[in-house]
């Protein structure tokens, strides 16, 4: 029976009842009668997976049930590694090579994922770079790959998922609690990341009536080369004092955060960008 500000579920969800495990990752919202974690059927893609947050992510979205397409820009032996991971584990994974910023390569990522698992649930937009500089010294061509790779790859990414998420699924970009943080050498990078907020609201609109949840999670300083090259080990420990948690983040923790965003039970949580930082802003 649906309750009196309710569209009638059976609007909302026409096209879900022939895949009732669909309500395992939110299809009904606050009406989910699957709050475990273990899903059955589900598919997810994940960008940037072959190592840090998305490999991270990768192997827990595999150990909470999904069958994972894991992605990678040059690295294939790191792919290759994350899906022995999970096949030891249990589960199902693919790798594919392919450059977020190139719309064919784009195309193609989510082909061989349709070819091999039938369509898609989740897809995490997580591939991305950081160059740092004050702006006298930042390069072009430094300003232009963050750009290519982490606003014009993630836009490629999030309009194929647009197409191709089945109703009831999750899309979730990787913002950063830089866009708050604001710190000097990190403006066109911090520019790149509050696109990903943009993204997520107002995609998260315009899929109403699907049920898809669209977030943006923004990590706080998290232990993956991305954050830690280029800097002192006296430079990471003062990130981890300004931390109230009283340390830097690790892959896993934004990994449990995406896991817990593509539960039955995180579906309300929609159009938002979900600081998981332990703190430090
Ligand atoms: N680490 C942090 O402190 C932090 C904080 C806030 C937000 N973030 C965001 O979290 C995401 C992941 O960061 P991370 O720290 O895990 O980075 P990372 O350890 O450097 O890993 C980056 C991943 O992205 C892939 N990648 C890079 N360019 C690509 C491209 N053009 N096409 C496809 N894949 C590409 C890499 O593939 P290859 O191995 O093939 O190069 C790798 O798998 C990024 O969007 C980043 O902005 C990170």
């Amino acid at each position: 029976m649906a309750g009196r500000y309710e569209i009638p579920r059976r609007t909302v969800l026409a096209g879900a009842a022939m895949a009732p495990a669909m309500l395992a990752i939110g299809a009904a919202g606050a009406h989910a009668t699957e709050s475990a974690q273990t899903v059955h059927g589900k598919v997810a893609l994940v960008t940037g997976s072959s190592r840090g947050i998305g490999a991270a992510t990768a192997k827990r979205l595999a150990q909470d049930g999904y069958a994972v397409t894991v992605n990678c820009e040059v690295n294939r032996d790191l792919a290759a590694g994350v899906v022995r991971e999970i096949e030891a584990a249990g589960g199902r994974a693919i790798w594919v090579q392919a450059d977020v910023s190139d719309p064919a390569a784009v195309r193609r990522l989510f082909d061989e994922n349709d070819r091999a698992f039938g369509g898609v649930d989740v897809v995490v937009s997580n591939a991305g770079v950081m160059r740092l500089a004050p702006f006298r010294d930042m390069t072009d061509a430094d300003f232009i790959r963050m750009v290519d790779v982490n606003q014009k790859g993630s836009f490629l990414v999030l309009r194929e998922a647009a197409r191709r998420v089945r109703d009831g699924g999750r899309i979730i970009a990787l913002s950063s609690s830089i866009t708050q943080l604001r710190l000097p050498t990190y403006g066109p990078y911090a520019a790149t990341k509050g696109a990903q907020d943009m993204f997520a609201n107002v995609l998260a609109k315009e899929l109403a009536g699907r049920m898809v949840s669209v977030n943006a999670i923004a990590p706080g300083v998290v232990d993956t080369t991305l954050f830690t090259d280029g800097k002192t080990p006296e430079q990471i420990a003062g990130f981890a004092a300004r931390t109230p948690h009283g340390r830097i983040g690790e892959p896993s923790d934004i990994a449990n955060t995406i896991a817990a965003l593509c539960r039955g039970d995180g579906a309300w949580i929609n159009g938002q960008t979900v600081f998981a930082n332990g703190g430090i802003v």
